[in-house]
């Protein structure tokens, strides 16, 4: 009889991360986005090694907020962008909804990142403005080839860096690779305020231009500088700042209760990212004979272990029986799924087609111990089909 259970996620808010967050609200704070957030915000740019960083409440609201502020504040030259068709929902649907022409791309069969190829002949065929890559379970993509090819056709580069908090790529961190990333801090996140996330950049054009978007569109949070140069640009008052809009914005802020949970989580980060990264390790030491994500990455801060099954359910529901967590290779190909074949009709890419039909991750957080992944890779291995 197995009486074990193994979570995909462990929640990062410790019980002491509780009682301090109680200790805290007893006191007289304001809870509204306030000091903390900004305290926040500077410590994970400094973290992440941006100029800035702006904290909102999902990773899905970082993604909405990075495309909607770059095309207010006219950086794109047209509105078609290049999304990896192995990415999330949310990393792909707000340039739909802004009424972007979209273009999937299919998956480097190491990484997961996005195949070389494949966005060459999308950037000469179709000239986008702008292309998304995504770190996919933590693995940095190729950085280097990918932004010369986008420099070459004239391209902007964007990340969406909500599974690879703290990997690296040249000793740089995933999320400043770019001119701006995303992270999420959702549970089963490598932290977690709850609900949370945040864009990193080091560009102050877009920075003041997502502080305005993030709050309705006014210019409240820009530097007094700022304010006042809007101000007399569009000759408001004083008085009628208050209530002027410089775009037509969204409400996507988070709170100082999240903003306090999240500096007690990016503390114990560095050690978080370590542990994540010593379970990939054994994973792929325990699971020999299995597809395993490699990449150039210079450090991976895994998010789950990744890989590839011909029987995938037959395994998922052997290690249900077993009291093991696991889950499809997150959302499989974009251009499989039931939106976007009721949109456009099914797309079907190489690689990505064989995320959506094997593949499947196993969890990885920092709670979990070289028995649990002994345990976990026997369970695999006395049922996994190679690929
Ligand atoms: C790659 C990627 N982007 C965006 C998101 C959305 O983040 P959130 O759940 O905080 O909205 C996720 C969520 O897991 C993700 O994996």
């Amino acid at each position: 009889m197995n009486h074990r259970r193994i979570k995909l996620a462990q929640d990062t808010i410790s019980r002491d991360d509780i009682e301090a967050l109680v200790e805290w609200l007893r006191e007289d704070h304001q809870l509204t986005k306030g000091p903390l957030t900004q305290a926040f915000e500077a410590a994970l740019a400094e973290y992440v090694g941006t100029k800035y960083a702006i904290m909102v409440n999902s990773g899905s609201s970082a993604n909405l907020l990075m495309a909607s502020s770059l095309l207010e504040a006219g950086y794109l030259r047209n509105k078609k962008v290049v999304v990896p068709a192995v990415s999330w929902i949310t990393t792909l649907s707000p340039f739909i909804q802004l009424g972007f022409e979209c273009f999937l791309c299919d998956s480097d069969p190491d990484d997961l990142g996005v195949d070389l190829d494949h966005l060459e002949e999308l950037l000469r065929r179709e000239r986008p403005a702008l292309m998304i890559v995504v770190h996919i379970l933590g693995h940095p993509n190729k950085m280097r080839q990918i932004r010369s090819l986008c420099e070459t056709y004239d391209c902007l580069v964007i990340e969406d860096a909500c599974e690879a908090l703290g990997s690296e790529y040249d000793g740089v961190k995933t999320g400043a690779l770019s001119l701006a990333g995303s992270f999420s801090f959702y549970y089963g996140h490598h932290i977690s305020t709850i609900e949370g996330g945040a864009i990193a950049t080091s560009d102050e054009h877009l920075y003041s231009t997502m502080l305005s978007i993030r709050s309705h569109g006014w210019s409240r949070d820009l530097p007094e500088s700022d304010r006042i140069a809007w101000r007399l640009e569009h000759g408001i008052d004083e008085f009628r700042e208050f209530y002027s809009f410089y775009y037509a914005g969204y409400n996507l802020r988070s709170t100082d209760l999240n903003a306090f949970l999240g500096l007690q989580q990016l503390r114990k980060l560095p050690e978080i990212v370590q542990l994540r990264s010593r379970n990939f390790e054994r994973y792929r030491e325990n699971l020999p004979k299995l597809w395993v994500q490699r990449s150039e990455g210079s450090f991976v801060s895994s998010f789950a272990y990744g890989t590839f099954v011909r029987n995938r359910l037959e395994l998922a529901r052997h290690l249900r029986g077993m009291g093991i967590e696991c889950r499809p290779l997150v959302c499989g190909s974009m251009g499989r799924q039931p939106f976007w074949i009721r949109r456009y009709g099914a797309m079907n890419l190489d690689v990505a087609d064989r995320v959506h039909d094997y593949g499947l991750y196993l969890p990885n957080h920092a709670a979990l111990t070289a028995d649990d992944i002994s345990y976990i890779t026997n369970c695999v291995n006395e049922v996994a089909i190679p690929l």
